[in-house]
């Protein structure tokens, strides 16, 4: 492997990994999370994945970075067990988690070297390097010293990515990159991870509810409802999709004649 100190993020060094979902059923207790869902992310592309809220979005993900195991069926990363700790050691996967999941006690700075420390990537020189890389990318550089608390909602997001991106990583999971951010950062937001596809070669598996996100990045689109895979296929063919739950979960009309909380089981 490359040293990486002049270009940690070398898209050469940087093979793109494809994720195979296969038949994958998840319960917890009696709760049927995921049913016999199936599908593969190439190497490389940008797959997002919707769904209503508690559709298993958030599980799924974690069966890819093995933080959860299967009830039936299997996930393979790069051809490899996802619930296998040797599949962790050498594919290098990063998650963005929805909260950011950033330490509040550590800076910016120590946030992203944290990782590269406990791994003994490299030395303090060779940490500094990829972390400021890492932050230079995102145009960070200036945060560095800076601590979550002191930060705007989307700086906390950008922090996040960049965190990740300091695994060098070969697949980057993003839950809900978007939530809670106005529509201008969430647009920054999905430029950053188109430019991370498009630079570095990065698969990347977007969980999100941004319908404009999906269609401006996505290239194929995975739609959860129920636990089951109620659509697959490309960010154009949901322009006009057939399914009318589909078409009704992207675009809801809002009937003020018929409103759907008087028509909601309690
Ligand atoms: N560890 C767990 N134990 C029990 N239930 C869980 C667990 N994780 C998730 N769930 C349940 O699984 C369902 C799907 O959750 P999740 O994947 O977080 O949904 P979302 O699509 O909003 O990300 C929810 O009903 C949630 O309460
Ligand atoms: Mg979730």
């Amino acid at each position: 492997m490359a040293t990486g100190t002049t270009n940690p993020f070398s898209a050469a060094t940087i093979p793109a990994v494809g994720v195979q979902i296969e038949g994958l059923s998840k319960s917890f207790g009696n709760l049927e999370v995921l049913r016999d869902v199936s599908f593969n992310v190439e190497p490389g592309e940008i797959f997002v994945l919707m769904g209503p809220s508690g559709s298993g979005k958030s599980v799924l993900l974690k069966h890819i970075v093995g933080l959860e195991l299967p009830s039936a069926g299997r996930v393979l990363v790069d051809g490899l067990d996802a619930s296998s700790e040797d599949t962790r050691e050498q594919v290098r996967m990063a998650m963005v988690f929805q909260a950011g999941a950033l330490f509040n006690s550590l800076s910016v700075y120590d946030n992203l070297a944290l990782y590269l420390r406990e791994h003994r990537v490299a030395n303090e020189a060779g940490i500094r390097d990829k972390v400021m890389r890492a932050l230079q990318i995102l145009s960070l550089d200036n945060a560095a010293q800076k601590f979550p608390s002191e930060l705007s909602g989307g700086m906390r997001k950008r922090v996040a990515i960049s965190r990740a991106l300091v695994m060098e990583p070969q697949l980057m999971l993003y839950d809900e990159p978007t939530s809670e951010l106005d529509p201008v950062m969430g647009a920054t937001i999905a430029e950053i991870i188109a430019t991370l596809k498009e630079e570095y070669h990065v698969t990347s598996i977007v969980v999100s509810h941004d319908r404009d996100l999906t269609l401006a990045i996505g290239e194929r689109v995975g739609i959860l409802m129920g636990g089951k895979l109620l659509f697959l296929g490309t960010a154009a063919e949901l322009r006009s999709p057939k399914d009318p739950k589909i078409a009704d979960f992207l675009s809801p009309k809002i009937d003020l004649k018929n409103p759907r909380f008087k028509q909601l089981e309690t």
